[in-house]
């Protein structure tokens, strides 16, 4: 199947977006069954001077707002700009903008008002030789609802619920770092890539035995008697493209709490 043409839509566990509001997100998100929402936008004007802000990056630009307001977001953006290289302020204004906006939608839809708000650089000396990565190897998330948008370079990967051998995550949550997709799933062909600037809403899994490394992440954001049990089973599938890409520029804004939409019976909201 094409990767890059508009985003299939899989009756029971992708759905399409025809909007980003709070609402319509959270109302496509509440069947326990959907574990993917997708919103096509078109490349915006701007996307072409955020291309040249990030091919003068020189060292990778890490920018991480951890359990604070979302509110300060604006502000805490603009105090880590100083990594970025100088004579791209509309990209840097336009894109702040866009990651400010994506962000209160999580953040309303799922009623995390601290959601924790990663914006980076990918590049090649990201990984670490032999390991497993989230950026090259499928894996569920340890967050219940993650946004995700790609702005420069090659998009995050996923595969449909049922390609899933779910038997094969009993225990864990990520391949190994030499072991076949085709180990995974049924059909390691059946791969999807978001395209650039297309939203992702996909959810991931909290267990009652989280590794220590886990509980440790966690523990960022939540109380450990706040910890709970979420989508067990059902997280999506997905990785970023790896290492032969390029450079990319990646948004995710994940919330480790239950939604609230996921609080009450569906249909009720
Ligand atoms: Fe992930």
């Amino acid at each position: 199947m094409s990767t890059t043409d508009a985003f299939p839509v899989l009756p029971g566990h992708v759905v399409a977006l025809k909007d980003l509001s709070p609402t319509t997100v959270a109302d496509a998100l509440t069947e326990p069954s959907v574990n993917l929402a997708l919103h096509s936008r078109p490349v915006p004007t701007w996307a072409s001077a955020v291309d040249d802000l990030v091919a003068d990056i020189v060292e990778p630009y890490q920018f991480w707002l951890v359990n604070e307001d979302i509110d300060v977001l604006g502000e805490r953006l603009r105090a880590g700009a100083g990594q970025l290289p100088g004579g791209h302020e509309e990209a840097v204004d336009a894109l702040f903008d866009d990651v400010i906006a994506l962000a209160s939608v999580v953040s309303e839809a799922c009623g995390d008002t601290r959601p924790f708000v990663s914006l980076r650089t990918i590049d090649a000396s990201y990984f670490t030789a032999g390991a497993s990565s989230v950026s090259s190897h499928m894996h569920l998330d340890t967050a219940t609802v993650t946004l995700s948008c790609t702005y420069v370079g090659a998009g995050t990967e996923w595969t449909p619920d049922s390609n899933v051998i779910r038997e094969q995550f009993g225990t864990r949550k990520m391949q190994r770092p030499d072991e076949p997709l085709g180990a995974l799933v049924h059909d390691p062909d059946l791969v999807h890539e978001s395209v650039r600037y297309e939203v992702s809403l996909l959810k991931g899994e909290i267990r009652e035995d989280e590794d220590e490394g886990s509980l440790d992440f966690l523990s960022n954001f939540l109380e450990a008697s706040e910890i709970e049990r979420y989508n067990v089973g059902g997280g999506l599938l997905h990785r970023g493209p790896g290492t032969a890409r390029g450079t990319r520029l990646l948004l995710t804004v994940s919330t480790m709490r239950v939604p609230r939409f996921s609080r009450v019976p569906a249909g009720s909201l």
